[in-house]
């Protein structure tokens, strides 16, 4: 499947039919179990105000927005955060790693990772930082792609059903 995926960076601004799409794919990591900011019952509405904002952040400069498109649908997303304190240029934030349940386990979210570390690279953010649920599809994903993990910290989210989960926290220096 990977051959006939495109990514493609949503630049400002960012088209109605794109929001939605994304939120589509929200919506459904979330009805899935996926520990990512949200709560269930959670619904479309929420998920489309949710990246209103981030095409927001997208429009400031301060958000990069990759889509995944399959067959012309976005299946796929990452965002690379680039509101780094005056101290850390050199650093960004991977951000909301998505791919829909029906496109999974076909290389779509390891080719959005390495994407976004290019689109990092480019503009000299040369350390990312990540958090992530210990031993779920994405922790195995990042340590695929030599994420190191530095600690976890317990209990520190929620699952949409309201169990708590761990956090890892990871990082990876990309080479200059
Ligand atoms: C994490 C997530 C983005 C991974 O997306 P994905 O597109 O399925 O990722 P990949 O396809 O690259 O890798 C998934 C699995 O498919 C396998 N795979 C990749 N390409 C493959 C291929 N061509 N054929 C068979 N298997 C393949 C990988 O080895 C991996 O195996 P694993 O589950 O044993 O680790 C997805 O599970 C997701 O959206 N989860 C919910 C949201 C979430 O938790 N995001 C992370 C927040 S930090």
């Amino acid at each position: 499947m990977s051959a006939a995926v495109e990514i493609i960076s949503l630049d400002a601004p960012v088209a109605d039919a794109a929001l939605d799409q994304l939120a589509d794919v929200l919506v459904d990591c979330v009805e899935g179990g996926a520990s990512v900011s949200f709560m269930s019952p959670f619904s479309n509405e929420d998920a489309l105000a949710f990246f209103r904002k981030v095409a927001g952040s997208v429009a400031t400069g301060n958000t990069v927005l990759l889509a995944a498109r399959l067959d012309g649908k976005i299946v796929g997303t990452v965002q690379l955060g680039l509101d780094t304190p005056p101290n850390q240029p050199h650093r960004a934030d991977i951000k909301k790693l998505l791919v829909h349940r029906s496109a999974r386990g076909h290389g779509v979210g390891a080719i959005l990772m390495a994407q976004v570390e290019e689109e990092a690279r480019r503009r000299g953010r040369w350390l990312l930082v990540l958090d992530t649920v210990p031993d779920e599809n994405g922790h195995r994903l990042y340590l695929r792609a030599g994420w190191k993990q530095t600690g976890l910290v317990p209990d520190y989210a929620l699952f949409p059903d309201g169990r708590l989960c761990d956090t890892a926290i990871m990082w990876k220096r990309l080479a200059r």
